[in-house]
Parts: C-alpha cells; sequence; structure tokens
C-alpha cells in the first residue's frame, strides 16, 4: 500500500556515475528535503556480507543485517549504519563495489530495502537516488529524473572521486570503464526492478553539464509542485 502521498518525493535514477548523488544532494540542500541515497544501503548489505566472509546466499539472507540511515549532526550528510555501527567509509571499497550488483539483484534484499526507503518517504519530503526509484519504490513519485552520461565522463569523474579520497586503491580509467559498464549491464538485466528509465521520467544527459546546471534544472521542474503542493493539491 502507498501512503506516502503527503510528502513530495523526487525520484532521480540513472548508471553508475552519472552525478546522481552529488546533483540529488544539492537539490535537497537548497529546496530543504532529505537526501537519501539507496545505493549506500545495498552497499552496507554487500559489506555484511563480506565481513561474514561470504557465507552461503540462503543462510545470509534468513538473517539479513540490520542498516539504517542517519545524519552526521555536523555537516548533515547521510551516515550509513550496519548493525548500529557507522560504515559510510566502508562501503566504498572496491570489494564492495565488485560485490554488490549480485546482493542487490536477490529479492530478499530488495524487499527489505525498499520498504526502508518507503518509510523513509512517508514522513519526509526526500531527493531519493539510485536504480528503480521511479519505477519500483515511488512509482507516484512527483518528479522522477534519469540521468545518463556518455561512459568516458562518468568514468573520469568517478575516478577524479576516488583520487580526492585516495583512501582505497584506484584503478585505471580503462579498468574503471570496463567495471562500471559491467556493473550497468548487470544492473540493468537483472529480473527484480532493474535499472531502467520510468515512461514518465525526465531524461537528463549530464555529459555537458556541470552540478550547478543539473541541479538548476531539476530544481526549475520542482519549483511548480512544490508550489501546487503547499496549495493542499
Ligand atoms: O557507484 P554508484 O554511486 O553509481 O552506485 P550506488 O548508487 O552506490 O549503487 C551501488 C549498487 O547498488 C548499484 O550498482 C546497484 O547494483 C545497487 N542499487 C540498486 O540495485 N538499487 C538502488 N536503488 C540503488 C543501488
Amino acid at each position: 500500500m502507498t501512503t506516502y502521498k503527503h510528502s513530495i518525493i523526487i525520484a532521480i535514477d540513472g548508471p553508475a556515475g552519472s552525478g546522481k548523488s552529488t546533483t540529488a544532494r544539492l537539490v535537497a540542500e537548497r529546496l530543504g528535503f532529505i537526501y537519501v541515497d539507496t545505493g549506500a544501503m545495498y552497499r552496507a548489505v554487500t559489506l555484511a556480507w563480506l565481513r561474514e566472509g561470504k557465507p552461503d546466499i540462503e543462510v545470509f539472507l534468513r538473517n539479513l543485517p540490520d542498516i539504517s540511515l542517519s545524519r552526521d549532526p555536523q555537516t548533515h550528510r547521510q551516515m550509513t549504519l550496519l548493525e548500529g555501527v557507522d560504515v559510510t567509509d566502508q562501503i566504498r571499497t572496491s570489494e564492495v563495489t565488485e560485490q554488490v550488483s549480485y546482493i542487490s539483484s536477490l529479492k530478499t534484499v530488495r524487499e527489505k530495502m525498499v520498504s526502508l526507503q518507503r518509510n523513509i518517504g512517508t514522513d519526509h519530503n526526500v531527493v531519493m537516488d539510485g536504480r528503480d526509484i521511479g519505477t519500483a519504490v515511488f512509482p507516484k513519485a512527483d518528479l522522477k529524473v534519469f540521468m545518463i552520461a556518455d561512459i568516458q565522463k562518468r568514468a573520469s569523474r568517478r575516478l577524479e572521486e576516488m583520487k580526492s579520497k585516495s583512501k582505497h586503491h584506484v584503478p585505471s580509467l580503462d579498468e574503471l570503464i570496463q567495471q562500471m559498464k559491467e556493473r550497468d549491464t548487470y544492473d540493468s538485466s537483472r529480473e527484480i526492478d532493474p535499472l531502467k528509465m520510468a515512461d514518465d521520467a525526465m531524461l537528463l544527459d549530464t555529459s555537458e553539464l556541470t552540478i550547478e546546471d543539473q541541479a538548476t534544472i531539476i530544481i526549475e521542474k520542482a519549483k511548480p509542485i512544490i508550489i501546487k503542493h503547499s496549495h493542499g493539491a
């Protein structure tokens, strides 16, 4: 049952490195909405599976770890908690990235994460980014954006991001292109809620856009929706 109609939902989907997270965070900040990075939740489940030593998947699914989201009190950024412990940095390693598409293709995992995501959207105005927000999590979202960019751009942006953090192993550009292509193919071809543009989503090609441009485009689209909502529509 969908009971989220009292809050405003902006759904941003798209492939790896298309600029979703940075844009979504900025849009949320400017609109005073909560930003939810759903990929982080799937990454946290994957981290749990890796930490347990990759147990048999049926056994793992029987007792899924507790995942929750919180806010850093200073920066207000999303913190991802695994069994109550902050794993925001640990979920970004290449080991997690390599396995996350597999773990997030599993029905039990998706059901649990989607239910958590819907609960957040029930009480708050949110900008939520992921792969299936506009198609499966909130098919009636107030605004849906599907972000794409050419693979060279996506990979070089991601490489810069990785270098700036540089805590973890940084692959070459070619390796990264290969990894991103593989992840996109896996995410788009899985059986349950694959990465796919919703029919009523706005397509936003960010290849030649800045984060500022992207945020402005989405905010302009959102404004009339927010006004209408404030008039009780
Ligand atoms: O690396 P990037 O930021 O693009 O990915 P992410 O948003 O952190 O998502 C990591 C992975 O989680 C994706 O490759 C998908 O396999 C999965 N995911 C998903 O299945 N559904 C979502 N709503 C979000 C992420």
